[in-house]
């Protein structure tokens, strides 16, 4: 029997949370916490996720700006953007959707938003507290949105103390998702392997996985014999591929169907991580609010 950990209702619960600070905190503010996300070019997968964040920050009683740039904007134009945004005392929170166009560096980008605003936690200085903490607190810490949401749901899933221990292996080594992810696990006392596309007999490091994390970007890549019997797998990927009708269809980074019956928990795609990323977004905005106004 697999059960499907349902993002849509451990985000839904996040935002509740997250919506009664916002509101405490424009009650004894005066304004609303602010979460600016800045896109550039007409990336259509991006836009979409750009407008679901402004639109959800809006149902949580935080005040959600999209900026849009254009594909031509140059790398003054968009670290002056950028330096506004900084010096905006109204301005809590700040996002650069990635990847940005091949002219634009994208670490550069994250290295010049405020730490205190960097609510992707990309910036070098984010990170570094993530890997040096001994203890990972979401409340002070501005943690990278889709590795937390994943935790969320592995502590929600095994017990706060159900990750000690655990062998956990994250397919997928980017700077958003497999490192941080890596990192999160190790602090919550997992073993972890850090697997990516270029490992050799990688089915065989999965089988190992009592927590198996796949973030590659590769459609169904993960078969369901990859699987150890009773593990949790959290399926980070968002892919579209093509279907007769022409509309594609979205799927993840594991073949669902095939690990039905293999893995205990499995969040579904559709409606898995996703959702999760962004109420850990608004997270980030309302603990990033919190902190500068202290
Ligand atoms: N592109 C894909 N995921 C993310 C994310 O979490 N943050 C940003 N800034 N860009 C992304």
């Amino acid at each position: 029997m697999t059960t499907l950990i349902d993002g849509n209702v451990h985000a839904a619960a996040l935002r509740a949370r997250t919506k009664a600070r916002a509101e405490a905190f424009a009650a004894h503010h005066g304004r609303q916490p602010r979460l600016d996300v800045v896109i550039v070019g007409d990336h259509p997968a991006s836009r979409a996720y750009v407008r679901t964040k402004t639109r959800m920050a809006h149902e949580t009683a935080i005040d959600g700006r999209l900026i849009e740039l254009p594909e031509t904007v140059t790398a003054e134009a968009l670290l002056a953007e950028i330096a506004r945004l900084n010096a905006d005392p109204t301005v809590d929170g700040i996002l650069v959707q990635l990847p940005l166009p091949g002219h634009l560096d994208g670490q550069m980008m994250i290295g010049a938003i405020h730490p205190d605003k960097d609510v992707d936690g990309f910036h070098p200085l984010n990170v570094g507290k993530l890997y040096t903490a001994t203890k990972i607190d979401p409340e002070r810490m501005l943690i990278p949105c889709t590795p937390l949401g994943s935790l969320m749901m592995l502590h929600d899933t095994l017990g706060p103390k159900g990750l000690a221990g655990k062998a956990a292996v994250v397919v997928g080594r980017s700077n958003i998702v497999g490192k941080p992810m890596a990192q999160l696990l190790l602090a919550n006392d997992c073993t972890v392997t850090t697997a990516h596309s270029r490992t050799g007999d990688l089915p065989a490091v999965c089988r190992e996985a009592d927590i198996l994390v796949a973030a590659v970007g590769r459609p169904e890549m993960v078969r369901g014999d990859w699987i150890k019997p009773g593990a949790v797998v959290i399926d980070v990927g968002i892919n579209r591929v093509p279907t007769e009708d022409g509309k594609g269809r979205i799927v993840g980074d594991v073949a669902t169907a095939e690990a039905m019956g293999r893995a205990a928990h499995i969040t579904p795609v559709p409606g898995g991580v996703g959702k999760m990323t962004v109420a850990c977004l608004l997270h980030n905005t309302v603990v990033a609010a919190q902190a500068r106004a202290e």
